[in-house]
């Protein structure tokens, strides 16, 4: 897709971060933007800004992606409002939390895996019917995280509902074809956002998690994404990845050797000399970061940050961060 002039573009998560991003850059380019947040906060500070945008048509929407009846609900509105179904659909709403996988609750894996992924599948569920039937074509997008290509000790539900939106976004891409609709699947790094909230947003149900998750965890996410690409940079990277359709976007220069590397760990785990060769190339990166750390992980250990709940005695804490004496 080139031209966004008069689409309907439907943003999950559009009041905040990567989505906000999305919202301006393609209202920017034409489009009559839906925003969903579950966040009404973020949604009237959203709707605030974009009121005193010039010629900007955007609607906003209370929505819980997690709830497949309010989706449909959300789905009606959009044609009432715009007179038809959205051509544009970004599933970008998502939620972190980090900690051993061993500590992990039932609520750690039901929350993420909810919201990241069984979202991501209504938001397919409830409009790529709908879409088709309007015989308009359009494009899908999803994003996912390089927590959905590289593994983690701490990122188990985060991480497996993220590789599942990749899966997901692969089927639909080839599904989807025959139709005229186009599918791009963004895996960032960090991203300037709001994400270290995410545990405001967690249904109290789900509360029982097995992570330290504290004011001082939260204030160093925090610190952590003020590190991050900028979301309307991010997003004029999805929109030329959308004009150019590109399955998977990566927002780093050179993407295709970290891919490659993607590739390469999954052929080593196959044998005793391949896992031997995995385990070197691990210990040298590691060596490599604890020599030149990412900016913004300083604090991360004395934050207590991906570890275990504290009565959980039983889980090692992590010394990933602490420095070597
Ligand atoms: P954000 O917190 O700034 O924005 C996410 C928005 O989604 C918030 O407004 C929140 O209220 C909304 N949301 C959360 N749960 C929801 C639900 N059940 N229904 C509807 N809306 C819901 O965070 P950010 O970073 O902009 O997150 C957007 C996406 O980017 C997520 O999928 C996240 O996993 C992904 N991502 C973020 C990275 C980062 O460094 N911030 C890195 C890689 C991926």
């Amino acid at each position: 897709m080139k031209d966004f002039a008069g689409k309907v573009a439907f943003i999950t998560g559009g009041a905040s971060g990567a989505g906000l991003g999305q919202a301006k850059v393609f209202s920017e380019a034409g489009c009559k933007v839906v925003i969903a947040d579950i966040r009404q906060d973020h949604l009237d500070e959203a709707l605030a800004y974009f009121k005193k945008q010039k010629n900007a048509k955007v609607h906003g929407i209370n929505l819980d992606i997690t709830d497949k009846k309010a989706y449909a609900a959300a789905a009606d509105e959009v044609e009432k409002v715009f007179g038809s179904p959205p051509q544009l659909l970004f599933n970008t709403a998502g939620v972190n939390a980090f900690g051993p996988a061993e500590a992990s609750t039932y609520e750690d894996f039901e929350w993420i895996i909810n919201v990241d992924l069984m979202g991501v599948i209504y938001g397919m569920v409830t409009f790529v019917p709908r879409m088709i039937k309007a015989g308009k074509g359009g494009h899908i997008c999803a994003v996912s995280s390089m927590s959905g290509l590289m593994a983690g000790p701490t990122v188990a539900p985060y991480g497996t509902a993220k590789a599942g939106v990749i899966h997901l976004m692969e089927a639909y891409w080839m599904a989807l074809k025959p139709y005229g609709i186009g599918v791009t699947c963004l895996c960032p790094g960090g991203i300037k956002t709001n994400i270290a909230e995410a545990s405001y947003t967690r249904p109290g149900k789900l509360e029982n998690t097995g992570y330290n998750t504290n004011d001082k965890t939260i204030e160093f996410m925090r610190h952590h994404y003020s590190f991050g690409i900028d979301p309307v940079e991010l997003a004029e990277m999805l929109k030329k990845g959308i004009e150019d359709e590109v399955l998977l976007v990566l927002p780093f220069p050179n993407p295709e050797p970290m891919l490659r590397q993607v590739g390469e760990r999954l052929a080593n785990y196959c044998s005793v000399a391949g896992m031997k060769r995995q385990a070197e190339l691990d210990e040298k990166r590691q060596e490599e970061r604890r020599k030149n750390p990412m900016p913004g992980l300083e604090g991360a250990y004395e934050a207590g940050w991906g570890n275990a709940r504290e009565d959980l005695t039983w889980v090692r804490k992590s010394d990933k961060f602490k420095k070597k004496e």
